[in-house]
């Protein structure tokens, strides 16, 4: 789908789940289930791409985003980077994967929840555009934390 010299981004595959729940454990207090993920895979809605990375000729999965359509909106639903390849700029590549397939769908505006103790993704949101639009109070059932809701236009 899209090249730069070490990063590949590509529609995910079932092939994935394996490394993509190893991903998905070390990143969130209550991860998803591989059920969770298969139902993405299968969702017509649902767009799930993830980023491959070229480790000494064989090819690993440094990270993975899914977003839905929404009528004319474009939700992100989750969105992680395996711990080694952090801070290399992959999510904010991901994150304009998205902004680019949304502006070809014409879809006009982005939104997100974070948990408002996020502070990485909230950095990273805001370098994308989005401003904080809304709070969910006590959003998050495990942690009982407010989630932060985010919103970015989409210039078409
Ligand atoms: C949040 C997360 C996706 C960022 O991924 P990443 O690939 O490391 O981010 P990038 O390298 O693309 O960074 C892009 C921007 O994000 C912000 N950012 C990323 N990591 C940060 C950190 N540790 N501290 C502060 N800002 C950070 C910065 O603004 C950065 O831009 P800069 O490099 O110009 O400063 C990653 O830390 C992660 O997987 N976290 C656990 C899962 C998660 O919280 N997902 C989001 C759920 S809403």
């Amino acid at each position: 789908m899209k090249n730069t010299s070490e990063v590949t981004i590509d529609l995910m595959i079932n092939a994935d789940l394996p490394e993509i729940m190893a991903i998905e454990r070390e990143s969130f207090p209550s991860p998803w289930t591989v059920g969770m993920f298969t139902g993405e895979l299968n969702s017509s809605h649902s767009v799930c791409l993830v980023a491959r990375i070229n480790v000494k000729g064989k090819s690993v999965i440094g990270a993975y985003i899914i977003f839905w359509f929404v009528a004319d909106e474009v939700h992100l639903h989750n969105l992680a980077v395996k711990k080694e390849y952090k801070k290399q700029g992959i999510a904010f590549q991901l994150m304009e994967v998205m902004r680019e397939i949304a502006g070809k769908n014409e879809i006009t505006a982005q939104t997100l929840e974070v948990r408002k103790s996020n502070i990485e993704a909230i950095k990273l949101y805001q370098k994308c555009g989005f401003v904080v639009k809304g709070i969910r109070p006590l959003y998050y059932t495990d942690t009982h934390e407010d989630a932060l809701i985010m919103w970015a236009d989409i210039k078409q």
